[in-house]
């Protein structure tokens, strides 16, 4: 199978760019390289199935040559992380919305599959439990940017779902809970990366807010090994799945055990939101995944440990 990938120089476009390759299909890459780094992908450049094009999701002619070349679209391009939706939120809800209106025009043109990525921000603020694919979404007010990334995802979602019902196009969803691994950078608001850096540095860990709010942290090989089970389905298409791992952490906690894990000497500072990002700045207290859909419709479960992440994430930086 053909298979472009947007965003595949990034953290998870470029493991699933591995995971495709591996197993013997052709990917053809769109990134801008605002976020992913040719780094990523510097491994498969050679290879007879691989290409690269270096360009955007808002150019309609490079996303229309892009995918008339494959069978299946795996969208991943987005501005992403909480820096970058707060710094610029105007283009990030461009590149957000626009861009998934591109791809999503050129599927449908060309009759071709797409899997859209999205992302448990979708929920916003809904804290009460574990949150399943039909859990109500509750978010601030769209004038506070903070919120901009969960609104453009929320709309990505819907146009993507009414493309399937309305005009038969060959859609899934994913919603990514918080996930971690290789190749990921802390400098976009990313907390695992980030405290790992710092520790390896002995430098503080800095937590914002309590460090009572608690997530969960899912590793990308596993995150792929969900991709790839939901894109290999057909009782997945028009359905959306969380991805992600149940097994919660408060951000204190975490940096413990980032510490501990990795021998630091690291001591632990706490910052208000309003001093790490803006005043008036909102978070949610809890983010778990209910993952009971995903396991009953494809099988898939999460494998790695958050230990084996943190170990993993430090070689990794290391190296
Ligand atoms: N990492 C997570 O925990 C997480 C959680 C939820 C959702 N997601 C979603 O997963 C996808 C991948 O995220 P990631 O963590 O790998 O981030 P990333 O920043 O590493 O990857 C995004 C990629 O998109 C590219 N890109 C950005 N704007 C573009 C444009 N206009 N045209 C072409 N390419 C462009 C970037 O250069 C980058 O390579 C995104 O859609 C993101 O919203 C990620």
């Amino acid at each position: 199978m053909r298979y472009l990938v947007t965003g595949g120089a990034g953290f998870i476009g470029s493991h699933v760019c591995d995971a495709l390759i591996q197993r013997g299909d052709s990917v053809v890459v769109l990134d801008d390289l605002s976020t992913g780094n040719k780094k990523n992908i510097e491994h498969l450049i050679s290879h007879a199935s691989f290409k690269l094009v270096q360009g955007s999701i808002l150019d309609t002619s490079a996303v229309e040559s892009a995918i008339k070349s494959v069978d299946h679209v795996l969208h991943f391009a987005a501005a992403v992380g909480v820096f970058t939706i707060v710094d610029k939120p105007l283009e990030s809800l461009m590149t957000n919305i626009r861009g998934t209106e591109n791809i999503l025009e050129a599927a449908h043109m060309h009759g071709k599959e797409v899997l859209i990525a999205s992302s448990s921000e979708v929920y916003g603020k809904n804290a009460g439990g574990a949150l399943h694919e039909e859990s109500d979404r509750i978010v601030g007010s769209p004038l506070k940017s903070r919120w901009s990334y969960s609104e453009a995802k929320a709309i990505d979602e819907s146009m993507a779902y009414f493309f399937y019902q309305e005009k038969k196009l060959a859609v899934r969803l994913v919603r990514f809970f918080n996930t971690v691994g290789p190749r990921q950078v802390g400098h976009y608001g990313m907390v695992v990366p980030r405290f790992v850096s710092a520790a390896l540095k002995n430098e503080p860990l800095t937590v914002y807010g309590t460090g009572s709010q608690s997530r969960c942290f899912c590793h990308v090989y596993d995150a792929v090994a969900g991709v790839l089970a939901v894109i290999d389905s057909n009782a997945t298409l028009g359905e959306v799945f969380n991805i992600g791992n149940d097994e919660e952490i408060t951000i204190e906690n975490l940096a413990h055990e980032v510490i501990e894990l990795t021998g630091s000497r690291s001591i632990i500072e706490k910052v208000l939101y309003e001093k790490a990002y803006a005043p008036g700045f909102e978070d949610m207290q809890r983010r778990v995944p209910d993952i009971s859909k995903i396991k009953r419709v494809v099988g898939w479960t999460p494998k790695l440990s958050l230990d084996s992440i943190i170990s993993n994430i430090a070689t990794h930086l290391k190296a």
